[in-house]
């Protein structure tokens, strides 16, 4: 006959580690105190895009832990917490927690983030001047017609920066800042927008993106040898471009032609069932390319 547990455990830390923890000892009957320092629950893990060995999905296996921790009768969660004095021995003590701000009533926050853009402190009380952007001719000459085609729509941020980013092949700064002052959206709103998203990119890129397939089945035909060939040819290492602005060279997981494998894609072109010695080809028909463009 099994013993109704009695007690009340405290699991500091909930990474996924003191989230599975908290699970099993509240499903066997104890109250359990979950302490976590950072304001939300799920630790590195919840950060994560896929786990080591199996590429599974981190969020897929975390989140519905952090649901049942979150609903769970027997968990109290504690967040934004530190831990400080412990008194007592093993099976009997007491601590002191301490719980820092949160400056929002957490039963009424639904995390909306209103609340940033109206801030008083920035808004009110030091209120920041506003800087105009002047973009050089050249520059304006390309972004006003994308502008001026969105400018009424609703919802015409993404579209804009959509186009700016394939325009120029990634976000100048100033460039967002004439967005920020044209469409009067703060540039912080624009910032989480482009660093949430992988199709925009920051940092200037080449002509020629070349994307080299990770995924499973391009690993084992031989994903890793093109890598090293591309390398070679082009003189760059993957997440740079060449000198010339011609090529960047990425890596990307899965391009849903796994029978091809092992893929790359040029751009829109998608090169498979390639072998080692049939990168210098292929880099060497952008070169030219380039070269007749040029010339
Ligand atoms: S693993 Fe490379 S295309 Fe699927």
């Amino acid at each position: 006959m099994s013993k109704k547990k009695v007690g009340s455990v405290l699991v500091v830390g909930a990474g996924i580690a003191g989230i599975q923890s908290s699970l099993d000892l509240a499903n066997s009957g104890f109250k359990v105190y979950l302490l976590e320092q950072t304001p939300a629950i799920g630790g590195t893990m919840a950060q994560l895009d896929k786990t080591f060995p199996t590429n599974d999905c981190a969020m897929c296996i975390v989140s519905p832990k952090l649901v049942d921790c979150g609903r769970h009768p027997n968990i109290e969660i504690i967040t934004n917490a530190e831990l400080g004095k412990v008194v007592g021995e093993a099976g009997n003590f007491k601590v002191e927690v301490k719980k820092n701000p949160r400056y929002v009533d957490e039963d009424k926050c639904t995390g909306c983030a209103a609340c940033t853009q109206n801030c008083p402190v920035s808004i009110a009380l030091y209120p920041v001047e506003k800087i105009y952007i002047k973009l050089k001719d050249e520059d304006l000459k390309k972004v006003k017609p994308i502008m001026d085609k969105y400018r009424d729509q609703k919802g015409n941020l993404l579209p804009i920066l959509q186009q700016i980013n394939k325009e120029f092949r990634y976000l100048p700064e100033d460039i967002l800042r004439y967005v920020s002052d044209e469409l009067d959206v703060h540039l912080a709103d624009i910032y989480n927008i482009v660093t949430f998203y992988n199709a925009f990119n920051l940092e200037p890129r080449g002509k020629y993106i070349v994307t080299v397939c990770i995924g499973t089945a391009c690993h084992v035909q031989g994903a890793p040898g093109l890598i090293e060939a591309l390398e070679g040819e082009l003189g760059i290492k993957v997440g740079e471009t060449t000198k010339d602005m011609n090529f960047t060279l990425e890596t990307a997981r899965c391009f849903g032609c796994c029978g091809l494998a092992p893929v790359i894609t040029v751009n829109e072109d998608v090169h498979g069932k390639l072998k080692r010695a049939d990168i210098p080809r292929i880099v060497k028909n952008y070169k030219s390319m380039e070269e007749k463009q040029d010339a």
